[in-house]
């Protein structure tokens, strides 16, 4: 729909940011909802992302997302950051206050807990020990996730055995850390099993993990969303395990952001998905 001088503003900041699909999905709930607004694509430099980020209030900005290369940068930048944030070491959303004030949150982890609650909600985060695959900044957020959803332990592999560590001791919280050779027995007895590597998106080979120890019924996903269904998922669905793909993260870590700034709950669903989804092919 067209805008007005009065539209409300934000964005997402990245370097690069062409392949940011947060323009189109907040895009596609601004059209939905009749919302005077835009969303645009922020392509600033880490040598700028600074200066960038602290002229939003200037600019009239409500705030913004930030993705790669500077989430970690943001956390230092804005003048309060949450307790997520905090714990998480990264800030993806940012909101500016009416004084002008950058206050910065982290909703990943929401987002992947969202996403399984509506992919998959027969999958209890009670019922059983999780695996984690990957200690990279996507792991602190879904294992921070898990904790605090409840899950009575989060079994840690990361080919690094120390960056595992170094997640452990950062994060606390019942998280047992496993030795990379051992990831294949550590499936065992567990209700849950995140890919939170590289390994598995396209262009990489996929990740290097068996799965004959995984009990039958455990929740296999992957924050991977090109390709959608990875290896992973392929070998899970095909073993007959419930699998949840990587896009809806993205869709539901978007939500708190939207609403604040827009002033509208939205809504994640199969037509959103699509219509995101018609964005990485086309
Ligand atoms: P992000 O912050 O987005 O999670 P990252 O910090 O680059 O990304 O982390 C990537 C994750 O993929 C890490 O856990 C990394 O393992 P290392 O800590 O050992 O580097 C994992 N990864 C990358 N390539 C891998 C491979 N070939 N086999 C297994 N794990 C791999």
């Amino acid at each position: 729909m067209p805008i007005t001088g009065k539209a409300k503003l934000a964005g997402v900041f990245g370097w690069p940011v062409g392949h940011s699909l947060s323009p189109r999905l907040h895009g596609f709930w601004l059209e939905r909802y009749g919302i005077d607004g835009v969303y645009v694509p922020l392509a600033v430099e880490p040598s700028n992302f600074e200066t960038a980020l602290r002229a939003l209030p200037k600019l009239g900005f409500l705030g913004a997302n930030v993705t790669v290369p500077h989430k970690e940068a943001a956390l230092a930048v804005c003048d309060e950051v949450d307790i997520l944030a905090e714990r998480i070491g990264a800030v993806n959303t940012v909101f500016v206050t009416p004084e002008g004030r950058l206050q910065g949150s982290n909703t990943d982890a929401f987002g992947f807990l969202e996403n399984l609650n509506q992919e998959a909600p027969a999958w209890r985060a009670d019922g059983g020990p999780a695996v984690v695959i990957g200690a990279g900044g996507a792991a602190r957020a879904v294992i921070v996730a898990l904790a605090d959803a409840g899950v009575p332990e989060v079994r840690l592999a990361n080919r690094t055995f120390e960056r595992a560590e170094t997640l452990a001791r950062d994060l606390g919280g019942p998280i047992t850390v496993i030795p990379w050779p051992e990831r294949t027995e550590s499936l065992g007895g567990t209700n849950l099993l995140v890919n939170t590597t590289t390994q598995g998106m396209s262009g990489t080979p996929s990740l290097d993990l068996s799965l004959e120890a995984l009990p039958g019924d455990a929740l296999v996903t992957d924050i991977i969303y090109t390709p959608l269904k990875t290896k992973l998922l392929e070998e899970a669905q095909t073993r007959g395990n419930p699998t949840v793909d990587g896009l809806g993260m993205l869709l539901h870590q978007a939500r708190p952001g939207f609403a604040r700034w827009f002033g509208h709950e939205p809504e994640v669903d199969t037509e959103l998905r699509s219509f995101v989804l018609s964005g990485l092919t086309g």
